[in-house]
């Protein structure tokens, strides 16, 4: 079974991006499934989320501009099956370094290759930063397909036509033809408010059964984890957040078929 990469991404800030990377890995290496956590953002939020500090020259950075291997930057975690490559400052200069560069675009695929035919994961998902630049851009060429994380929120379509006009664009130019929406999650999902099932309605409307049934709570426990280090199924595992993200992650696994 080849390895899946699945990019998380959505343009829009503060979503879930990182939340949803973090314990989708971690309930999909619970599954039994070998996973490696990509985190592309400079923001680092996703390597400190598994408890990884933010060291100098530990990124993906060198191995994007073609110095040394991807291989060699992936981390244990403390958590059985999940592996890293952690991010740091570093990464905020490869738009700009990136930009003028040949291939600039297919630096993640072409880093990525030596990764998948070791045939060490089932599964990698990148955590993308919160813009459609260099590095989200690579991602999604890197990606069989992409995961976007909604907020349950008014304007929650809003980035969402660039970030599928964008997609459009990578797969009629050839970047990569095998691009797909692998799904849309819902995410700080509120129950108690009119809104949130009223955006959910909407969303459904628009992307019709790409919409993950499994919708994520708003859940304190999801915002607490990340300063203890932990996803939430080790920090809080009967918590809503834990119990919706094991149901994402089977979802998710039933849509790849891995
Ligand atoms: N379901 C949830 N319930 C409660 N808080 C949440 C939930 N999901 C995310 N959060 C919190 O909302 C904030 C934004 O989430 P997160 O960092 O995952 O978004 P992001 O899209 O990765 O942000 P960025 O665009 O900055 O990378 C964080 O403080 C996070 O802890
Ligand atoms: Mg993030």
């Amino acid at each position: 079974m080849p390895t899946k990469v699945i990019a998380v991404a959505n343009q829009k800030g503060g979503v879930g991006k990182t939340t949803t990377s973090v314990n989708l890995s971690a309930c999909i290496a619970a599954l039994g499934r070998r996973v490696l956590l990509f985190d592309l953002d400079p923001q680092a939020n996703a390597t400190s989320g598994v408890g990884l500090p933010k060291t100098e020259g530990a990124s993906a950075y060198r191995p994007l501009l073609g110095e040394g291997a991807l291989l060699d930057k992936i981390q244990n975690t403390a958590f059985e099956r999940l592996e890293v490559i952690p991010s740091e400052v570093d990464l905020c200069g490869l738009d700009v370094e990136l930009a003028r560069a040949d291939n600039h675009l297919q630096r993640v695929a072409v880093a990525l290759q030596p990764v998948l035919a070791a045939q060490r994961f089932d599964l990698i998902l990148v955590d993308c930063p919160p813009s459609l630049g260099v590095l989200t851009l690579n991602a999604l060429a890197a990606a069989d397909g992409v995961l976007v994380p909604l907020q349950c929120e008014y304007y929650a379509l809003e980035g969402i036509s660039m970030l599928n006009r964008v997609m459009a664009q990578l797969h009629d130019t050839g970047v990569n033809s095998r691009l797909e929406l692998i799904g849309v999650a819902m995410t700080m999902f509120d129950g108690r408010t009119r809104l949130s099932p009223q955006v959910v309605g909407e969303v459904r409307e628009h992307f019709g059964d790409r919409v993950f049934e499994t919708m994520i709570p708003r859940n304190t426990r999801l915002a607490e984890a990340p300063s203890f280090g932990k996803p939430i199924i080790h920090y809080d595992k009967y918590s809503a957040g834990a119990a919706a993200y094991e149901l994402l992650a089977q979802e998710l696994l039933g849509r790849l078929k891995v």
